[in-house]
């Protein structure tokens, strides 16, 4: 059967939580293989808003598997929050797995975020502060804590208390910080452990399975290309692989699995936290689209950068992800902004046109964006049920977007919930 993927394509927030959840409504397995709870995945049902970031948004379907991969760094404090959370509001988490190679994230990487952060000073990345890239570092550095030692209470204190010792010299010694109990920490831990031991499953065995029995496998993508540690515009990036090819990876699955390779995108571009962003708008237009869209943080509530879409960006895309097609979220958000400018290529001060996105910030620093512009249009499309409600110059701008991303745009989305997800064969 087939097992579908979904990728944010910009720097992340495109609405892909909403996608994984109506998509959801048809798959047997959701997958998270990369990222933690840096991520923010808004599913709206009805009247009702879940936030998610750690568990995969295919969690409000009872008889849907929700997996958590071997990728995912994984601080178990707020995924039982989460669970805490989603129980209370009616939402059992009994298909919930967690790989026993996912990592974890302890007090000192979060630490370890801020002062690293901090220290950086005016050059700071932006980041959640969630402790994401140092657990990913001790994950290359092979001290990470995992899964399987966190369900096991000896193993965990005496690989905790050796790992500790080290990062409170780092975080004392070289940051001038304050020193983790480290006790407390494995006391702490180990609850934690208790209480999440029961979803412990390896989760490779169970995607393989699952798609050798003819079911539909979904791969949920958490940030985006943009934000991906080799594809992205380094430094200014997370620390794992939101790209199609990561979830090989980080959910241990060949990728002769994959055949439909799904890219979110907005009608426009957001961005938070630092980093170039050609098309980022820096007048009433740019602030316009961020209140008319709600573009303030899921995670951290940040006010959310934007600008005019680039089609540029959607290129690299296509070719480092390999899409199949493409989602545009929030087409109402642009309604009655005016006219639309379309970024088509950049052009760079020695005078070049490039189609390609530049492969290092340097490069991008000397870019310009090319614009198109485009008739933008009135009213409200919030209401459309299907592509061919839209109006005429919605359906011309979609057009002329497949044209220039050189991808089809399968599904458009006017609004939050599951309804406006508007579907073309
Ligand atoms: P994700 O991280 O990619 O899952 O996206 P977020 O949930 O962080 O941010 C997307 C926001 O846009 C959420 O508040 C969604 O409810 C909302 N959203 C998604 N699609 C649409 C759409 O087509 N129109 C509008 N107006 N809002 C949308
Ligand atoms: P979703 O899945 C938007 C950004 C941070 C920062 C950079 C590094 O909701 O689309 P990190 O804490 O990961 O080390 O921060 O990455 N970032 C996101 N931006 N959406 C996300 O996730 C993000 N996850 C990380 O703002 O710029
Ligand atoms: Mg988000």
């Amino acid at each position: 059967m087939s097992a579908k993927v979904v990728v944010g394509v910009q720097w992340g927030d495109e609405g892909k939580g909403k996608i994984i959840d109506i998509l959801a409504s048809r798959a047997d397995v959701v997958v998270r293989a990369q990222g933690g709870n840096n991520a923010g995945h808004t599913v709206q049902s009805g009247d009702e808003v879940y936030k998610l970031h750690l568990i995969p948004s295919g969690i409000l379907y009872p008889n849907t598997l929700c997996l958590i991969g071997s990728g995912v760094v994984v601080d178990p404090n707020v995924l039982l929050e989460e669970i805490g959370g989603l129980k209370a509001r009616g939402v059992a988490c009994k298909n919930l797995r967690i790989d026993p190679r996912a990592h974890i994230i302890m007090p000192w990487h979060i630490a370890l975020d801020g002062l690293s952060e901090a220290y950086r000073g005016k050059s700071e990345i932006g980041t959640t502060k969630r402790g994401i890239g140092p657990c990913y570092m001790d994950k290359a550095e092979r001290i990470g804590l995992r899964f399987y030692d966190l369900v096991h209470p000896e193993i965990f204190a005496e690989k905790a208390r050796e790992v500790g010792k080290l990062k409170n010299d780092i975080i004392t010694k070289v940051y001038g910080g304050n020193a983790i109990d480290i006790e407390k920490t494995i006391a702490d831990y180990i609850g934690y452990g208790q209480q999440l031991k029961e979803y412990m499953d390896d989760t490779s065995v169970l995607i393989y399975n699952a798609h050798k029995e003819g079911k539909q496998v979904l791969f949920e993508g958490a940030q985006a290309m943009l934000l991906d540690l080799d594809m992205g515009t380094y430094p200014y990036v997370t620390s794992s692989h939101p790209v199609a090819g990561g979830f090989c990876i980080g959910a241990g699955v060949g990728p002769t699995m994959m055949d439909d390779i799904i890219g979110v995108a907005k009608s426009y571009t957001t961005r938070v936290g630092k980093g170039p962003f050609p098309t980022e708008l820096f007048d009433e237009t740019g602030d316009l689209i961020r209140n008319r869209g709600h573009e303030f943080g899921t995670t951290t509530g940040r006010p959310r950068r934007t600008g005019w879409f680039d089609a540029v960006i959607i290129r690299y895309a296509v070719r480092v992800n390999g899409l199949t097609s493409l989602a545009i979220n929030k087409l109402d958000t642009l309604c009655g902004i005016g006219d639309l400018k379309i970024c088509v290529a950049y052009r760079h001060e020695d005078g070049r046109v490039l189609y390609d996105f530049p492969a290092t910030i340097e490069e991008l620093a000397k870019c310009e964006p090319i614009y198109e512009t485009f008739p933008g249009f009135e009213g409200d499309i919030s209401s459309c049920r299907s592509f061919e409600e839209l109006p005429e110059g919605c359906k011309a701008y979609i057009a002329k977007l497949e044209e220039i991303c050189g991808c089809p745009i399968k599904m458009v989305g006017v609004g939050p919930g599951r309804d406006q997800n508007l579907e073309r064969a």
